[in-house]
């Protein structure tokens, strides 16, 4: 019994390390100072929308690209290419994308 116990808590905290992994990183302030720079207007909470849209819509088929591992200037291209596929509608691709960008703008891409 005492086993079993052990045995579940560790799959627990297997299965939660492995969703830790797939979860896109949050905007930070000085994500959200670039953004507001790039797009006038652009809030700290619109990046947080862009980045819940892309775990919960971009991550359906394949698990989400980290955002920093493609360059700034590709992010664009990729989320129109995947727009339909992800049933994403103008303004949410946007968001989508205002995210991405800012996050591998951050990490120098
Ligand atoms: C219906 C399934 C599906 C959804 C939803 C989806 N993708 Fe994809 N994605 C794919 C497939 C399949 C590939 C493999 C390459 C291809 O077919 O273009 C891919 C490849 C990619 C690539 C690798 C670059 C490339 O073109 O090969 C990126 C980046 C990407 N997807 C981003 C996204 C983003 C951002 C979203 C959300 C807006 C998204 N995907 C939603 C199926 C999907």
């Amino acid at each position: 019994m005492k086993l079993n116990m052990a045995f579940k808590v560790v799959l627990i905290a297997a299965l939660a390390a492995g969703c830790a992994r797939s979860v896109p990183p949050p905007a930070t302030p000085s994500d959200a100072s670039f953004a507001a720079t790039a797009w006038p207007g652009t809030t700290i909470a619109e990046l947080e929308h862009g980045r819940q849209l892309y775990g919960a819509r971009c991550a359906g088929c394949h698990l989400p690209v980290a955002p920093a591992s493609v360059a700034a200037s590709a992010w664009p291209g990729h989320v129109d290419e995947m727009t339909t596929r992800a049933h994403l509608t103008p303004a949410e691709a946007t968001l989508v994308t205002h995210y991405l960008v800012a996050l591998s703008t951050r990490a120098g891409r």
